[in-house]
């Protein structure tokens, strides 16, 4: 056999074992392509093999160059087959996931998050008390003896300065009043309000207070107040009921009653509790008052000259009030299954 003749023999060889692989390729068919591999490449009965035969029938000169061409042809083979499968089962892969996709399939819905329901009531409150014509104002959570007792008419030996009543810092000099807390109520914002502004004056603030209460359905370390103050000359307790009425009937509904009850605090005068009859249950929300006098003083209002109101609700009980919350720990277990619903 000439060795041109030994080439041309393998070129078509290769020629038409491409041929079958690509039509595998086309029609993705793995039987096809398993049959050509047999065809071409199978050990015992392949063209290849046969050709292989051819080898010993070439010249011995030409040998050398018939050997060498002899392994290229069986790596290109080799190498259209592996590239043959790689690329059918890459095809079928992708169209597999085509199949599945269902087009008609309603989309599912990314949940996003949203806001706490006190942070949701907090908005609502402050939305609330605009109207009316409070400007809402913050203060800080760390206070001091000043702002949380004594100008609030709190004196040192009073039973409201406890420590088991209070998150006492750990640099606090105990009742030497200097000691600083972190604020057990938002009153203290009255006196940063009052000690800045002349009056009138009509805020409400919104915030956390601390107190070491054991925690329970209706108790919990921290929890937010909603704190009013209105000075101006002639505010009266008749005021003070109109406000809380209006506010209670916008945040509760028109069926909603109030009552007060006598109280006592340091910095009211008289001092009330705050009791709002909702879906026929008297529930608390929290106390108010006449400003006291002492308060006006320590912070340079002349008492003669303006009264006020203030008050301080929960804003938990708010919002537990309005959607049927019966235990506080769920406002702060952080249940997304809970969470979701508001
Ligand atoms: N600060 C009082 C409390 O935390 C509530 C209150 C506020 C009472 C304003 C009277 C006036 O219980």
């Amino acid at each position: 056999m000439s060795i041109n003749d030994f080439i041309k023999q393998l070129d078509t060889l290769v020629e038409s074992a491409a041929e079958q692989f690509n039509s595998a390729i086309e029609k993705l068919d793995k039987d096809i392509l398993e049959n050509a591999r047999i065809e071409f490449l199978g050990a015992k009965s392949g063209k290849l093999k046969s050709a292989q035969k051819g080898l010993g029938k070439v010249e011995k000169a030409d040998k050398p160059v018939a050997g060498k061409k002899f392994n290229e042809v069986k790596q290109k083979l080799e190498g259209l087959f592996q590239a043959a499968i790689e690329q059918i089962e890459k095809s079928r892969s992708s169209t597999e996931v085509k199949e599945q996709f269902d087009v008609t399939l309603p989309g599912t819905r990314i949940s996003t998050g949203h806001v706490h329901p006190i942070t949701q009531t907090i908005e609502e409150l402050k939305d609330i008390t605009g109207r009316l014509g409070f400007t809402a104002v913050e203060g800080p959570e760390i206070e001091d003896d000043w702002h949380n007792f004594e100008a609030l008419n709190i004196s040192l030996e009073h039973p409201a300065r406890d420590p088991l009543d209070n998150f006492y810092l750990q640099t606090a000099e105990k009742n030497t009043g200097k000691d600083n807390l972190l604020r057990s109520q938002t009153s203290t914002v009255q006196i940063r309000v009052m000690e800045d502004t002349k009056p009138p004056v009509r805020i409400v603030s919104l915030g956390r207070v601390y107190r070491p209460d054991e925690v329970d359905a209706t108790h919990y370390a921290m929890f937010h107040q909603i704190e009013g103050l209105m000075i101006d000359t002639d505010v009266t307790m008749a005021d003070l009921k109109s406000v809380l009425l209006l506010f209670a009937k916008t945040y509760l509904g028109d069926d909603v009653e109030i009552r007060f009850r006598p109280s006592f605090f340091p910095f009211t005068e008289p001092s009330v509790e705050v009791d709002m009859r909702w879906r026929g249950i008297w529930l608390e929300f929290g106390g108010a008052g006449m400003v006291d006098p002492n308060v006006l003083r320590s912070v340079g209002y002349d008492p003669e000259e303006v009264s006020g109101f203030a008050f301080g609700l929960g804003v938990e009980r708010l919002c537990m009030g309005r959607h049927g919350i019966n235990d506080i720990r769920y406002l702060y277990d952080n249940n997304v299954r809970f969470l979701s619903q508001f």
